[in-house]
C-alpha cells in the first residue's frame, strides 16, 4: 500500500499520554481552589444540600470537621456562607457570623484563608440581598450599603481575612475599603463578586442559604444583578470595582462566562476568580448520577476551560477533591 504523509498532521502532538501532558497549555493546581462553607445557625446536625453532591450545610460544630478534613486534602482558603436562624427586615443580627467566624480562626488561625460572604439574601425575611422600600418594589441601595459596610467590619473584626460582597449595590467597595482602613483593616483584602449575573443557576443555594427572592412586588434580582444578555454591564462593574479597591474580580456563574472571564482577564491586571455556581456543577452531578458523563473528567475539563479563557483563582464545591482528581488525571 502507497504511504501518504501529511506534513500538516497535528495528531503526532495527541499519540499519547506523554506528548499531551508535556504540550498541555494549561496545568492546574488544586493550590488555586477556594472551598464554598455553608454553616446554618438553625441547624442541630449537618444537612445535604439538593443537586450539591459532597456538599453539605454545616453546623457551628461540623465546619470545623470538614475544614480539618479538606485541610487533608491540600485546600486551605475558603467562601463561608453563614445563615442565621432569624430573618427580619430592617435590623440584622450579625452575632451568629463574627461567631463562626472566630470559631474558625481560632482553631485554625493562620492555616486557613477566610473570606466571609457579605450579603443580607440569606438575613432577610423577602430573600433580597438588601434593604427594600415599603412597597417591597425597590431594593435600596444608600441604606443596604451603609448596613453591609457594618456587616464587614465585623467579619473583620472576628478575623476574616478577606470580605467578599456579593450583593451587587453601587459603591459597596469604595465603602467597605475606607471603613477596613478607619477601623485599621488595612490588610483585610475584598474579593468582589464583580461580573455577577442575575443567572436560573443558582438554585441549589438559594435552597441551602433559604435566600429565594419572595417580596411582594420584587420577585428576581434583574435590578441589581447583571444581565445575561450585556456582557458590557460586566466589564463596566468589575473595571469599577477594581477602582475602588476590589483586590480580586470574580465572575460568575463561571462556566458560561467564559467570553466574560477572557474579556475581563485583558483589561485588568487584578487576579481574576471563576465561581463555577451552585447550578453548573448540579448539572454535572445530575448527568454523571444517571452515567452520562464521568464526574471527575468532567470538572477537570470545566476546570481547564476556565483556565483558558484567563480564571486564576477557581471557586467550586469540588474543590476538596482538586488534588485527587488533579493527580490521577490522565490528560
Ligand atoms: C448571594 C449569593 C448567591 C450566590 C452566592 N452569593 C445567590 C444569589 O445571588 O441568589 C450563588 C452561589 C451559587 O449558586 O453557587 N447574593
Amino acid at each position: 500500500m502507497e504511504r501518504i504523509f501529511y506534513p500538516a498532521t497535528q495528531r503526532r502532538l495527541r499519540a499519547d499520554e506523554h506528548i499531551r501532558e508535556l504540550t498541555a497549555t494549561v496545568r492546574l493546581s488544586h493550590k488555586s481552589f477556594i472551598q464554598p462553607l455553608f454553616v446554618d445557625e438553625a441547624l442541630t446536625s449537618p444537612r445535604a444540600v439538593k443537586g450539591l453532591a459532597s456538599v453539605q450545610v454545616d453546623t457551628i460544630g461540623s465546619v470545623l470537621q470538614t475544614i480539618e478534613s479538606d485541610l487533608k486534602n491540600g485546600i486551605s482558603k475558603f467562601l463561608l456562607f453563614p445563615v442565621p436562624a432569624n430573618k427580619s427586615e430592617i435590623i440584622f443580627d450579625f452575632s451568629f457570623a463574627t461567631t463562626v467566624v472566630k470559631r474558625i480562626k481560632d482553631v485554625f488561625g493562620d492555616a486557613v484563608w477566610l473570606s466571609a460572604d457579605v450579603c443580607l439574601c440569606s438575613y432577610t425575611s423577602h430573600g433580597h440581598c438588601g434593604i427594600l422600600n415599603k412597597e417591597q418594589s425597590v431594593l435600596l441601595n444608600g441604606e443596604t450599603v451603609n448596613v453591609l459596610t457594618k456587616y464587614a467590619i465585623q467579619l473583620a473584626n472576628a478575623g476574616a481575612d478577606c470580605i467578599a460582597p456579593s450583593d451587587m449595590m453601587d459603591g459597596r467597595i469604595a465603602a467597605i475599603r475606607s471603613a477596613l482602613n478607619a477601623f485599621g483593616h488595612d490588610t483585610v483584602s475584598i474579593m468582589s463578586y464583580a461580573a455577577k449575573f442575575s443567572s436560573q443557576f443558582y438554585g441549589p443555594f438559594r435552597d441551602a442559604c433559604h435566600s429565594s427572592p419572595q417580596a411582594n412586588v420584587l420577585k428576581n434580582r434583574k435590578t441589581y444583578q447583571i444581565s445575561p444578555f450585556n456582557i458590557n454591564d460586566a466589564i463596566a462593574s468589575a473595571l469599577r470595582d477594581e477602582k475602588e479597591g476590589a483586590d480580586i474580580l470574580m465572575v460568575k456563574p463561571a462556566a458560561l462566562y467564559t467570553d466574560v472571564i477572557a474579556k475581563l482577564k485583558q483589561q485588568t491586571i487584578k487576579p481574576v476568580a471563576a465561581y463555577h455556581v451552585s447550578g453548573e456543577y448540579a448539572a454535572i452531578e445530575s448527568l454523571a448520577a444517571q452515567n452520562l458523563l464521568n464526574r471527575d473528567a468532567a470538572h477537570l475539563e470545566t476546570w481547564a476551560a476556565l483556565t483558558r479563557s484567563g480564571a486564576d483563582i477557581i471557586i467550586s464545591y469540588a474543590a476538596r477533591s482538586a488534588k485527587n482528581w488533579i493527580e490521577q488525571a490522565s490528560i
